[in-house]
Order: structure tokens, then C-alpha cells, then sequence
């Protein structure tokens, strides 16, 4: 994507007064000077961002000018970003598995991990074109129920956030893949309610300790919701509730997928096993932490 018409100065020399390549410098070195890791990439994102191009294309004309409307839709995304905004919550979206998903200050910014369970559940589907009941608990911005159904054709899924508007922007997020006629989202407590014969349950559920919120990163702590983070005193609090749950509710020859933070697998398989459930395996995401627990009915 290339802009159709770039600003150019008049005849008499006058108009914009820096160019594409001068901007992302000169952001580059603020974010640089405010301790962003990848400061240059960051830049180059937001500055294609306001300029409605391709990163790749910020690169390739460094010598164009840009507007003062553009430069200052730079500006104040390059505030955000030193104050340790994520880009993606500066844009407003954010790719998982290959899908472009809207989130807002109310979801949690997906992470690639997360993958890891999407992997997970369509490697243990045998017969991708049948019909399936998905249940994911703790939706959020509906990542993980989203790319299960956009890898299986026949799957129908139900999102269940405490948060309403969570549930608002999975719907949103639903919609705009076309991925709505297949998904229902609704809110809940887990799994609260619910009756039996889910197929896959997939949970990405909050695995933080509580305390330890505050020592996590600036574009964690400060940005991702509380409500997504924080798993009480041990972090283990959720798991408490939707283990137990998920294996009443789970079809007999179900399969329950749950993230896990690092260090959390022996803890959530004792769960697993005290609730009857049986066939563990622990999963490892692609920086090697086992990321994902897989468990079926004994
Ligand atoms: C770690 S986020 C995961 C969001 C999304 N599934 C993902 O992977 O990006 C956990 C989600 O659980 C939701 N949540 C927290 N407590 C809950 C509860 N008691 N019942 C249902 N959802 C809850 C939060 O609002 C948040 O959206």
C-alpha cells in the first residue's frame, strides 16, 4: 500500500518541512531515550500507521515529505508508546493466528503464546470438517475461539468473559472475520451454569499472582486489564474454579486445553487429576516454556 499522492512542497519551496525519513529518526530516538526495546521498529510501525502505509514502505521513501496533520498523529502516538503503551493497544489491533483482531483497554492484548493452545486443540481433532462444540472460557477479545473456528469449518463456539466488554469486542472481533453465524459469546462466571457435551474447552484464564502484578512490565501492568492478570494470592485461583468445572462439563471423549504460566504445570495437573481427569500432557510454547496443559476424562 502506497499513499496515492505524498504532500510536496509549492514552487516557491514552501510546505511540509520534514521528511518520512527525518520523523522516523528523530522517533526512534525518543522512544530510544524513554528505554523501548525496539525502538526503530516501533517507530517505523506508528509512523506507517499515521500515514496509512506498509512498514516496509516507511523504509523505502525516506526522502517524502509528510504532512503536519501526519506528523502530529505521530507525535502523539510516539507520547503514548515512551509512556509504555503497547503498539498495539496505540493501534487498536493486533494479529493472532493469522487474524486481525480489534482489542480495546477492556481485553487482553493477545500473546503469541497463546498460539500454542490454538496449535494444540486442531492437532487433536481428527476430522477437521465435522462438527464440534467449542467452549472457551475467559474469551477476552475472543482470540482463541476465533482461530479455532477459522481452522475448523464445522466448530460453533460459545465465549464466556465476566466482563461485558470484553464480550462486546469479541463479538465486533466475530463479525468482522465473518465468523459470526458460528459464535456466541456470553457472559458468565467460567463455566458456571452451563450444561454438558463440550467437545474442546479452552481457557487462557488470568495465572498472575497477585502481587506480583506491579512488578511486571509497564506495557503489562499498566495496560493489559487487572481482571485478565490477576489469579489471587497463588495465582491459582482460577484454575480452582474452571478445573473442576470444565471436567463435569466436558464430552466423554473430550479434551479440556488451559494455559499455564511458567512453573504453574504441577500444581494445575494435581487439580486435574483431584477432579478425575486423566491423559495429561504438558505442551511447550516457542520459547520452550511448557505453556499448555492437555487433559481428557479419566
Ligand atoms: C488472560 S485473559 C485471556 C483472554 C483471551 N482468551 C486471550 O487469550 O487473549 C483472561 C480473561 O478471563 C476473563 N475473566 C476473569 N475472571 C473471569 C471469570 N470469573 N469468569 C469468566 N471470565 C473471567 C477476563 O476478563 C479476561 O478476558
Amino acid at each position: 500500500m502506497v499513499p496515492e499522492t505524498w504532500p510536496e512542497k509549492d514552487a516557491a519551496g514552501k510546505g511540509p518541512e520534514r521528511s518520512c525519513g527525518q520523523v522516523l529518526e528523530q522517533a526512534a530516538a525518543r522512544l530510544r531515550a524513554a528505554g523501548i526495546d525496539g525502538a526503530r521498529r516501533d517507530a517505523r510501525l506508528l509512523l506507517a500507521a499515521a500515514l496509512g502505509i506498509e512498514a516496509a514502505q516507511v523504509m523505502a521513501y525516506p526522502e517524502r515529505w509528510i504532512s503536519d496533520a501526519q506528523g502530529a498523529e505521530v507525535e502523539r502516538m510516539i507520547v503514548r508508546r515512551a509512556r509504555h503503551e503497547p503498539v498495539s493497544r496505540i493501534l487498536g489491533r493486533r494479529e493472532f493466528w493469522g487474524l486481525e483482531l480489534h482489542i480495546t483497554p477492556e481485553t487482553l492484548d493477545p500473546r503469541p503464546d497463546s498460539e500454542t493452545l490454538v496449535a494444540a486443540v486442531v492437532a487433536r481433532i481428527a476430522a477437521r470438517a465435522a462438527p464440534l462444540k467449542i467452549l472457551d472460557l475467559g474469551t477476552g477479545s475472543g482470540c482463541l475461539l476465533l482461530a479455532l473456528l477459522s481452522e475448523l469449518p464445522a466448530a460453533e463456539g460459545l465465549g464466556i468473559d465476566l466482563d461485558p466488554a470484553a464480550l462486546a469486542v469479541a463479538s465486533e472481533n466475530a463479525a468482522c472475520l465473518g465468523l459470526a453465524a458460528r459464535a456466541r459469546f456470553a457472559t458468565g462466571d467460567w463455566a458456571e451454569g452451563l450444561g454438558g457435551g463440550w467437545q474442546v474447552i479452552v481457557s487462557n484464564p488470568p495465572y498472575i499472582i497477585g502481587r506480583e502484578i506491579e512488578g511486571l512490565s509497564p506495557e503489562v501492568a499498566e495496560f493489559d486489564p487487572r481482571l485478565a492478570l490477576d489469579a489471587g494470592p497463588d495465582g491459582l485461583k482460577s484454575y480452582r474454579k474452571i478445573v473442576p468445572q470444565a471436567a463435569r462439563i466436558l464430552a466423554p471423549k473430550g479434551v479440556l486445553v488451559l494455559e499455564i504460566g511458567a512453573g504453574q504445570g504441577d500444581a494445575v495437573c494435581r487439580l486435574m487429576r483431584q477432579s478425575g481427569l486423566a491423559a495429561i500432557e504438558r505442551l511447550a510454547d516457542l520459547s520452550g516454556t511448557k505453556r499448555c496443559l492437555v487433559a481428557r476424562p479419566g
